[in-house]
């Protein structure tokens, strides 16, 4: 086991009529003034924003509020919002949505603190988070983990490139956490939701580092009650009991837990943060074409690993390590589909691409080959031209 620090502050409530511990929360994380940011409108249709609003007005809790953050949310709009709650002069910004509602309060928060650098500096640059203003979150949608992670994720606009900050200072102060609230996703949502969970587990899962038995039987547990509880609830949103399931794990498999004392790799997120830079595909989606897809080209790098994975997780006991291996990752890949998801290019609805934009892709990847992605099998650009060749059909 390697050495770890673990700080995960984030004050959460959860279940149903969460939401009416709001004004409370809000107050007890230092809000008074609160930048109030949300999506597209899923929370207008639904009335969660007409909810939220009379909770504020009823606390006396002054807001504004803030539509327009888009999935795969861009860094233009971030500074927009930025500028907006600057002249608001909040002192809390306040994320109802999800992945992508949620980062983008993170880096308005990280503007709000730190007013005289532009947010450019952090999320393209690479500049240290250096203060980050309270953020509350209600959760509309179980998936990136965002509400309890340490990493905010901004497409630069133009570039095809997803930028990440990370930083324990990030983390939401507060999250509010109703299974209820998540009924109103469509099928595809929940699912690409399942696919991101399981794989930001699945993602900390493929490492070198021996030993570390009760982090791998968290992660393996995680990931057995994903695959369960997912089916269930893409089929039955309604489902509370499915849909809770989904939403802790939700929180549990990015907050750094189900990786502790390892190495992480990564490698399905940033050959899938491409698919979405560039083409503005769901994010979960591009997961679910790029993991099995990843596993093929690798899986003989370590088939002992992968073996435990097929064994642990799908119940796979016959078999060479090579055959085991190969078996975890075709239900894995089944699973994908049985639920929705695409597998390739084609049913990801980016078409098939010809040579050069398939080098392009690689070469956003690595950054024009000058970096290596991944550490289980750290992908150069012709590793990862042909990871995406696999799946261009
Ligand atoms: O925008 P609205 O109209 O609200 O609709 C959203 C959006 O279209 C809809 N939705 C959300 N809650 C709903 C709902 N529709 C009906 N009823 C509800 N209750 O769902 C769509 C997707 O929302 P989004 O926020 O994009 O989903 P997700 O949570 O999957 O977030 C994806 C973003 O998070 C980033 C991804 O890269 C992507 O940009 N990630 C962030 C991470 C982090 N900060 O730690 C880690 C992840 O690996 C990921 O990279
Ligand atoms: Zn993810």
């Amino acid at each position: 086991m390697q050495n770890f620090e673990f700080y995960c502050p984030t004050d959460i409530v959860f279940g149903r009529g969460a939401e009416d511990k709001l004004a409370d929360k809000i107050r007890q994380h230092g809000g008074s003034r609160v930048f109030l940011l949300y999506g597209g409108g899923s929370i207008e249709k639904n009335g969660l924003l007409k909810r939220i609003e009379d909770i504020l007005n009823e606390a006396d809790i002054e807001f504004e509020a803030m539509g327009g953050v888009q999935p795969n949310p861009v860094l233009s709009f971030a500074k927009e919002a930025t500028a907006e709650a600057v002249n608001f002069e909040a002192d809390m910004v306040l994320a109802v949505g999800g992945g992508s509602v949620i980062d983008t309060a993170k880096a308005v928060a990280v503007g709000l603190a730190t007013p005289e650098v532009d947010i450019a500096e952090y999320w393209e640059k690479g500049r240290e988070v250096e203060a980050c203003a309270p953020i509350g979150v209600v959760l509309t949608i179980s998936a990136a983990g965002s509400e309890t992670s340490d990493s905010a994720v901004l497409t630069i606009d133009g570039t095809g490139k997803k930028g990440g900050a990370h930083s324990d200072i990030i983390r939401p102060d507060f999250a509010i956490m109703n299974p209820e609230i998540t009924f109103t996703l469509p099928p595809f949502q929940i699912a690409a939701g399942v696919a991101d969970i399981l794989m930001h587990t699945l993602e900390r899962y493929f490492t070198y580092t021996e030993g570390n038995l009760f982090t791998d039987m968290v992660a393996e547990a995680l990931m057995k009650n994903v695959i369960r509880q997912g089916r269930i609830c893409v089929a039955h949103r309604k489902n509370y009991e499915a849909m809770s399931e989904i939403m802790w794990c939700g929180s549990v498999s990015h907050n750094g837990f189900t990786g502790l004392g390892r190495e992480k790799d990564f490698s399905a997120h940033k050959l899938g943060h491409v698919l979405s830079g560039v083409y503005n595909v769901t994010h979960g989606a591009s997961l679910a074409v790029m993991w099995p897809a990843w596993a093929t080209y690798v899986y003989e790098d370590n088939p002992e690993r992968f073996a435990q994975y097929a064994e642990r997780v799908w119940g796979v006991n016959a078999g060479t390590p090579y055959e085991r291996s190969r078996a975890g990752i075709r239900l894995t890949r089944e699973f994908f589909e049985q639920i929705g998801l695409p597998t390739n290019f084609t049913k990801l609805g980016i078409g098939v691409k010809d040579g050069a934009e398939i080098e392009r892709l690689a070469d956003i990847c690595t950054a024009n080959g000058t970096k290596r992605a991944g550490i289980f099998h750290p992908m150069d650009k012709k590793d990862a031209m042909a990871i995406y060749e696999s799946v261009n059909r």
